[in-house]
This record gives C-alpha cells, structure tokens and sequence, in this order.
C-alpha cells in the first residue's frame, strides 16, 4: 500500500495534508526519513510519525460512509456490493457488521474480527445506532410522544426507540438498539410516514462524522477500544 494511503486509512490526517507532513519529513520508515508519499510499504515495515510510531492492530476495523445504490454484500448482486468501495488490501479480510438497506447511506462498519462482529450484531449487547431520518409528511408532537411506548411493527415484533429528536417539520434523529429488519422505516411506517432519505450517523459510540460519502477509514486506536467495550470485550484481552 503507499504510505500516504496507510497514515490518511489510519485517521492521521486528510491525504491532501499528509502529502505535505510527508515531504516535510517528519516520518520514518524503517528508522529512515521518507520524502516520497507515494513509497509502497507492507506489513514488515515500521512507520513512525513524529517520533511515535503508527499501530498496525492485528486486526482490521474499517467504518465506511454507504452511499445509496449499493448493496450490503459481500458480492455484487442486483447492485453493486459495497465491497467494491473497500480498499484492495481489505476487501479479502473485512466482514461486514449487520446491513444497511439499499437506499440508506451511511456509518457502515466492517471488520475481521469474528468475536467482535458477532456480538456486535447480537441484540444481547443493545449497541445502539443513530439515525437521520427525512419523512414526507409533518411530524407531529403526537408522533414524538407515542414512540415513548413500545411499537407494534409487525410480523410478532415490538421496536423500541431509545430517543427521538425532532430537528424539523420533516426531519428527525431516532435511536434504536435492536437492529430488526428495516426497523426504522417499519417505526415510522406505522405512523403513516415515508421514509425518504435515511442515514446512519453513529454506532455503539462512534459517529461518522466528516468521513465522505464512498469512502472507507481505519478505526483510530481508541475508536477500536471503545467498540470493543460496548461489548464487554478487553483491546489486551483479544491480542
Ligand atoms: N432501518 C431501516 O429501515 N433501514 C436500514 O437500512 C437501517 C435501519
């Protein structure tokens, strides 16, 4: 992979500005200065950042940002996967954490950290997620008031919302922990609202924040370590 690529996947910086940190010489490879952003380096090398050096974790936890039109699998099938938007050096590790529905954008994470991904999507550990919703009818006080109770949404299944914010006559963030299949057009379809555009905007304590649209990120350290506590699991514990 090309160095500028490995620090900007590890959240270090945008890539534009670690092309500048880069020639200004403030990282090492293997003990030696690099002035080349476009150097391919692999596993076996050492990369030090102002005298720190950058963690390659044993294991690989990417969060993308979804854009509408791709389908959450791991190979193309009616649309294209999203896989396709996973770097190459990725794409035969990373599985992905739960799904997405075709038309929703947003935080989607993947990892090959099996222990990690099964109780993440396991209801037991009630991780939750947040999501920015945009409906074609007016959202009412009395809609604010009624998903306080648990709701009927079919099929044997009750959904529970943990918060609702209104942000405007047509715009909401809800945040629900269960994951059921298109849990939260089933919420608001039992209101009689559409759901015109959906995205998720934070899981278990992480929040998608500038990442664009198409694009993948390494999980930062910390990051890592707090997905990994919203299910009991310790960062010294799964080396
Ligand atoms: N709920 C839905 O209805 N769709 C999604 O993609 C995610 C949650």
């Amino acid at each position: 992979m090309r160095l500028d690529r490995f620090l900007s996947m590890r959240g270090i910086d945008s890539r534009k500005s670690i092309k500048k940190v880069i020639r200004s010489g403030r990282v090492e490879v293997d003990g030696k200065p690099v002035y080349d952003f476009a150097m391919e380096i692999n596993g076996n090398n050492r990369i030090v950042l102002d005298g720190k050096e950058v963690e390659n974790e044993p294991y690989v936890t990417l969060m993308m940002n979804k854009p509408e039109g791709y389908m959450s699998s791991m190979v193309d099938e009616r649309y294209p996967s999203v896989m396709n938007l996973v770097p190459d050096c990725y794409r035969k590790r990373a599985r992905l954490v739960g799904r997405l529905d075709n038309d929703t954008t947003g935080l989607l994470l993947l990892t090959d950290n099996g222990i990690l991904n099964a109780r993440l999507a396991n209801p037991k550990y009630g991780i939750p997620k947040t999501y920015r919703v945009e409906v074609n009818h007016l959202l009412t006080p009395s809609f604010e008031e009624a998903v306080k109770s648990p709701i009927d949404i079919g099929k044997g299944e009750i959904a529970n919302v943990d918060n609702l914010r209104i942000l405007d006559e047509y715009h909401a963030e809800i945040t629900v922990h269960e994951g059921k299949y298109h849990e939260i057009k089933r919420i608001f379809g039992k209101f009689s609202y559409d759901v015109i555009k959906l995205e998720r905007i934070a899981f278990g304590g992480l929040v998608l924040g500038d990442l664009r649209q198409g694009e993948c990120r390494l999980l930062s350290k910390d990051e890592y370590v707090l997905l990994l506590e919203s299910v009991h699991m310790k960062f010294e514990e799964q080396l």
